[in-house]
C-alpha cells in the first residue's frame, strides 16, 4: 500500500522538490504549508492542505484525515537578516511550530520525521570542512532556532522514543531537472536567483558583497548543492527511518566542493550568455567566509552521494527556471 508522508512546507522550495522525489519513490506526500512563503502551483504531487504549524488543530486535523508514516518538516521561516531584526518571529515559527509538530505527532503515536536543519548550525568553522561533528555553535537567530530543534529532537528521542534525521543543509540551489518547480523567493535574496534576475534584465545588476575574504579570489566560498540531490536525500533519510533507525542523527548534505561568488557570477554570465553589470558593496554582516561539507558520512551512512551538484548543472537548471518563468 502507498504510504502517506506529511510535508511541512510542501509548497516552498526544498519541500515541493521533496514532494516530486517521494511520489517518483512511490510515496503519497500531503502538503501542508499556509502558503505564506510557498506557492500552490508548487503543490503538484499530492494533495494540499492549507494549514498553519502554529495552529495545533490544523495539525492534528491533517495527521487523522492521512494518516501519515511519517512527516517531513520544511516549515520555517529562512532569512538570515530578517532572524537578526526579528528573532521573535523565527523562535515563534521555527521552535514552536516544530513543538507543535512533535505534540500532533506523538498525539497521533507517529515517531519517525526528517527534520530541514542547516549547516549554519556549526557556525564559523574557518578553513575546515564541516561534518557532524563540528562543534554546534550557531550565529544568527536563525540558525540557533534550527540547532534549538535539533536538541528538541534529541531529548524526544530520549524522552518519548522518537526517531529524527536532521539534514544540514549547505547552499540549496537550482531547479528541477525538468523545469516543473524551482527556487521562488520573495524577496530574493540568494546569490544564484539573483544572478540570473540580472542576466534577464529584471535589476539592473548586482552585488559582490566583500572581496576582501581570506579565501582564493578574496570573496566568499560556498557549497552549492542541487536541490533534487538534496530532495534524493530526504527520501534515503526517510526510508532509513522506515527500516527502523532509531534515536535521533545528523548528516551533513552539500555538492562537497567550494565555489566562490565570483566563479559562481562567471557561470551564470557564460550559461545566460549575458555580461551583468556587478559592483562591490562592502561584507554582509554575519557571512562566513568559507563554508564547505564533507560528505563521508551521507556517503557512507546515507547511501546518498549527489549527481546533479556541480555549479554548471545547478546553474543551468536554475537559468533554465528562471527564464521559463518571464
Ligand atoms: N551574495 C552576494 N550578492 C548577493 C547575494 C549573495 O555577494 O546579491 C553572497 C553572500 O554574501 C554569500 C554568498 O553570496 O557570500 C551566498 O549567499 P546566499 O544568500 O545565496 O546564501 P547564504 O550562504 O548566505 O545562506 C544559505 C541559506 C541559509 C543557510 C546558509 C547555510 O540561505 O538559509 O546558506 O550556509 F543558513
Amino acid at each position: 500500500m502507498t504510504k502517506t508522508i506529511l510535508v511541512t512546507g510542501g509548497a516552498g522550495y526544498v519541500g515541493s522538490h521533496a514532494c516530486k522525489a517521494l511520489s517518483l519513490a512511490g510515496y503519497l506526500p500531503v502538503s501542508f504549508d499556509n502558503l505564506s512563503n510557498g506557492h500552490d502551483w508548487a503543490v503538484q504531487w499530492g494533495p494540499l492542505v492549507k494549514g498553519d504549524i502554529l495552529n495545533p488543530l490544523d495539525l492534528e486535523r491533517a495527521i487523522a484525515k492521512y494518516k501519515p508514516e511519517a512527516v517531513m518538516h520544511f516549515a520555517a521561516l529562512i532569512e538570515v537578516g530578517e532572524s537578526v531584526k526579528y528573532p521573535q518571529r523565527f523562535y515563534r515559527t521555527n521552535v514552536t511550530g516544530a513543538l507543535n509538530v512533535l505534540e500532533a505527532m506523538e498525539r497521533a503515536n507517529l515517531n519517525k520525521i526528517v527534520f530541514s536543519s542547516t549547516c549554519a548550525v556549526h557556525g564559523d568553522v574557518g578553513d575546515n570542512t564541516i561534518i557532524e561533528t563540528s562543534p554546534i555553535a550557531p550565529i544568527s537567530p536563525y540558525a540557533k532556532t534550527k540547532a534549538n530543534v535539533e536538541s528538541m529532537l534529541a531529548d524526544f528521542s530520549t524522552a518519548h522514543g522518537l526517531n529524527s534525521i536532521a539534514l544540514r543543509y549547505f547552499n540549496a540551489s537550482g531547479a528541477d531537472l525538468d523545469g516543473d518547480i524551482g527556487e521562488a523567493h520573495d524577496p530574493e535574496s540568494h546569490l544564484i536567483p539573483i544572478a540570473c534576475q540580472a542576466a534577464l534584465g529584471q535589476r539592473d545588476g548586482m552585488y559582490i558583497f566583500g572581496d576582501d575574504y581570506d579565501t582564493p579570489d578574496g570573496t566568499c566560498v560556498r557549497d552549492y548543492i542541487h536541490v533534487t540531490d538534496l530532495a534524493d536525500a530526504h527520501v534515503k533519510a526517510l526510508a532509513r527511518l522506515l527500516d527502523g533507525r532509531k534515536g535521533f542523527e545528523a548528516f551533513c548534505l552539500g555538492g562537497g566542493v567550494g565555489s566562490s561568488v565570483r566563479q559562481v557570477l562567471e557561470t551564470v554570465k557564460q550559461v545566460s550568455g549575458v555580461d551583468f553589470p556587478v559592483k562591490m558593496e562592502p561584507r554582509r554582516p554575519g557571512d562566513a567566509p568559507q563554508l564547505v561539507a564533507d560528505l563521508t558520512k551521507a556517503k557512507t551512512e546515507l547511501d546518498w552521494s549527489p549527481q546533479y551538484s556541480d555549479l554548471s548543472t545547478v546553474v543551468e537548471t536554475a537559468w533554465k527556471w528562471h527564464k521559463g518563468r518571464v
